[in-house]
C-alpha cells in the first residue's frame, strides 16, 4: 500500500500525522500510512523524482516547498494554478496533480468560528507570504468585495495584486507597506475580519505585526498560528473576539483527505486527534 506524508523544512513539530491517520482509519486503514518527510530545500527535485513519485499515493507541502513543488508537479488544479503554491497532491497513473487546499481551509474556519461567508465581505490581511496569498487569490475567486494587505515587503503584495486584478477584476484590492504612515483606523472601519498571515507569533517572544488601535472592537480577528501567540492574547484581552489557526489547518486536512480517497473526511475524529496533539 503506497504511503502519504507530509513535506517540508523543518516539520518535525507538525500535528498533521495524527489527524490524518485518525482520518485514515476511519476508512479501515490500520497502519500508519501519514508521516512525515523532512527535506532540505536544495533536495526537493530528488527527493520528488527518486522518493515521493515512486512510494507516496500523495503528499502535503508546507514552509518552504509550496512554490517550489507548483513546478514540479504535471498537472495543476485551478486553485494551485491561481495561486502558484500547492499544498496537496495526488500521485495516481495518470500523472501528480497539484491543489491549494489553504484558501478553502481558511474559508470554513471563519464560517465554523464567526459564522462569517466570505461573498461581499472586506478583509484585511497581515502578511504576503506563501499561504497569505494562497488565501487571498481564493477569496477573491469566490467573490469577496474587497482585500487589504499589510505587509514588510511591498513587492509580495503588489505581486498578490496583481494575480488579483487579472483573475478576479471585480474584488477591490488595496495594500500597504508596513510600517507606514498610510495606515490610520479610517482605513479600516469597513473590514469584517482581520487575518493574521504572518510568522509573527511562532516564538512566545515575538512582537505584535500590527497595532490593534486600528480596529474596531465587532471587527474579527483569525490568526492563522495554531497556538496562542502575543497578538491573539493582546486582542482577546482588548476584547476582540479572536481565534487561532487550528480549524485552518483541520478544514485544509480534510479537503487533502478528500482529493486523496475521493471519500468525505470525519470531522469530528480529526478534530479530536488534530486538538489532543496541540495540547
Ligand atoms: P507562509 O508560507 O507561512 O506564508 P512565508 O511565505 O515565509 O510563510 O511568509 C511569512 C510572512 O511573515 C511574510 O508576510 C513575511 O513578511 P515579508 O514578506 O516582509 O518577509 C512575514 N514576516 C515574517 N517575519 C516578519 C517580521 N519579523 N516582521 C514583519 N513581517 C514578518
Amino acid at each position: 500500500m503506497k504511503k502519504y506524508g507530509l513535506i517540508g523544512w523543518p516539520v518535525k513539530h507538525s500535528v498533521s500525522p495524527p489527524m490524518q491517520n485518525a482520518a485514515f482509519q476511519t476508512i479501515g486503514i490500520e497502519e500508519k500510512l501519514y508521516g512525515l518527510i523532512p527535506v532540505k530545500p536544495e533536495l526537493l527535485k530528488d527527493t520528488y523524482k527518486n522518493v515521493l513519485i515512486k512510494e507516496y499515493a500523495g503528499w502535503n507541502i508546507t514552509v518552504p516547498h509550496k512554490n517550489a513543488m507548483s513546478t514540479l508537479v504535471d498537472k495543476l488544479d485551478i486553485s494551485a494554478e491561481l495561486s502558484g503554491s500547492v499544498n496537496t497532491v495526488v500521485n495516481s497513473k495518470n500523472g501528480t496533480k497539484g491543489y491549494s487546499t489553504d484558501g478553502y481551509g481558511l474559508e470554513k474556519a471563519l464560517e465554523k468560528n464567526f459564522n462569517i461567508k466570505l461573498k461581499g465581505k472586506t478583509f484585511l490581511f497581515i502578511g504576503a507570504g506563501g499561504a497569505s496569498k494562497a488565501c487571498c487569490t481564493h477569496f477573491a475567486e469566490q467573490g469577496v468585495a474587497k482585500i487589504i494587505i499589510i505587509n514588510r515587503t511591498i513587492a509580495k503584495c503588489e505581486e498578490i495584486a496583481k494575480n488579483i486584478k487579472k483573475n478576479a477584476p471585480e474584488c477591490l484590492i488595496e495594500y500597504y507597506e508596513n510600517p507606514s504612515d498610510e495606515i490610520n483606523s479610517n482605513k479600516f472601519s469597513t473590514i469584517d475580519a482581520v487575518i493574521q498571515a504572518t510568522s509573527m507569533g511562532l516564538n512566545s517572544n515575538d512582537k505584535i505585526p500590527l497595532s490593534l488601535k486600528y480596529f474596531n472592537r465587532n471587527t474579527v480577528i483569525f490568526d492563522m498560528i495554531y497556538k496562542e501567540t502575543p497578538f491573539q492574547k493582546e486582542a482577546k484581552k482588548a476584547g476582540f473576539s479572536v481565534a487561532d489557526g487550528r480549524d485552518m489547518l483541520l478544514y485544509q486536512g480534510m479537503k487533502s483527505f478528500s482529493i486523496w480517497t475521493g471519500k468525505p473526511a470525519p470531522e469530528e475524529k480529526m478534530r479530536k486527534a488534530l486538538y489532543s496533539a496541540l495540547l
